[in-house]
């Protein structure tokens, strides 16, 4: 079975695609610099899975590194997670995101030419289209100039990994545009272990249900949805990973470098949420409705039928499931893996 090299695996989504590549019988080598994540989430996944994973700690920066990766490993492909991912940490520090970020990425598919390893999957997000869209957005729409300095690193990116494969046919790259990542595995073992205080909705809401945090606050009541609050299409964490095992085999019969939504295709409003995680884990979440935040969109769901159809994947679980999920995580575990 093939070998995969998973940059930035020890994270949220890292850690779930790895346990299932492990399932599959992939052999996997981890690639991280712990800057946003914790070994004991490889830890868990072995012990998950009964499998061994390769853990080295490194920069994706690193040149030298990762070429000694790729001479002491077999490596046939390779997804690559590892990045800063806090959209207003970008625009405070946007040159450690430029570099992390796109400079990273230019040393891997770098070091991957020098070892003549030319399968890449990429996680990209919905964030490079145009905000002109109208949802559903499909790949064929035009991207745009992302309002933040994060987006505009995934953005560039794409653009170059496109330039790269059009200037060599050997390359054979997917980019994975996720929508909303939440939930958890159904173990509860790993899950998103966000540091201080949470960017996104659903770790907050968690926290808030668990006692961490005193209550939400709903960034807006008066966009033209259908309660006035953001909808966004929230995809199981689970179904993403298994996106990037798909990705994977497509690529090996493919050359090319070409963009799939990843997502669900429902787009689901703050209220419904909040009301529905309060509804399936019967706890209540305190909120608040605050002003709305900058850069943030009304409404942003995928159309998913390239996925579907090109890539043989489905999305199997609902919106209760991520729900669930993502409260037994942080039921199992309050204080992420610090504990
Ligand atoms: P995460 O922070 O949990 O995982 C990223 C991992 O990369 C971490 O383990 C971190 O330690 C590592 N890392 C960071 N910089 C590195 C570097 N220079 N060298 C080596 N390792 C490095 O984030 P995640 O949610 O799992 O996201 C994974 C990828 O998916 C990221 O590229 C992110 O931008 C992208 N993405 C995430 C979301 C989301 O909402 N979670 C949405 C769209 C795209
Ligand atoms: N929200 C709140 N309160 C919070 C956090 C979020 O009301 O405390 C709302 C937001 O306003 C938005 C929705 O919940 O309507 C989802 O917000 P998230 O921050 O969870 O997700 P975003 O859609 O803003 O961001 C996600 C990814 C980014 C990516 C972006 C672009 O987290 O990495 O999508 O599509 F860049």
């Amino acid at each position: 079975m093939a070998n995969i090299l998973v940059t930035g695996g020890a994270g949220y989504i890292g850690s779930h695609t790895c346990l299932e590549l492990l399932n599959a019988g992939y052999d996997v080598v981890v690639y991280d610099n712990l800057s946003n994540s914790a070994q004991e989430s490889l830890n868990r996944v072995e012990s998950l899975t009964g499998k061994k994973l390769t853990f080295i700690q490194g920069d994706i920066r690193d040149s030298v590194a990762l070429d000694s990766v790729f001479a002491e490993h077999q490596i046939d492909a390779v997804i690559h997670f590892a990045g800063l991912k806090a959209v207003g940490e970008s625009q405070q520090v946007p040159l450690t995101y430029f570099d992390n970020n796109i400079a990273g990425s230019i040393q891997l598919v770098q070091a991957m030419q020098r070892a003549q390893v030319f399968n890449l999957v990429f996680s990209s997000s919905a964030t490079v289209y145009d905000e002109a869209n109208v949802s559903p957005l499909n790949e064929d729409m035009p991207t745009g100039m992302p309002s933040n300095n994060y987006g505009y690193t995934k953005l560039i990116v794409e653009q170059l990994l496109q330039k790269l494969s059009l200037s060599d046919q050997r390359w054979s790259i997917a980019l994975l545009r996720y929508f909303n990542p939440v939930g958890a595995h159904q173990s509860g073992q790993i899950g998103e272990d966000p540091q201080g205080i949470p960017n996104n909705l659903m770790p907050f809401v968690t926290q808030v249900a668990v006692g961490r945090r005193e209550k939400l606050s709903i960034f807006g009541d008066d966009y033209d949805t259908v309660d006035g609050t953001g909808v966004r299409d929230y995809i199981h964490v689970v179904d993403l990973a298994n996106a990037h095992l798909c990705a994977l085999q497509n690529r090996l019969n493919h050359n090319g470098c070409r963009a799939w939504n990843i997502g669900t295709g429902k787009g689901k409003s703050v209220l419904q949420v909040k009301n529905t995680f309060e509804q399936v884990n019967g706890v209540k979440v305190a909120f608040e409705i605050s002003p709305r935040r900058e850069g943030d969109v009304a409404t942003s769901f995928a159309n998913n039928v390239r996925a579907i159809e090109e890539l043989n994947w489905t999305p199997k679980y609902n919106l209760e499931d991520m729900l669930k999920d993502s409260w037994r995580w942080q039921q199992q575990n309050p204080n992420g893996y610090r504990d």
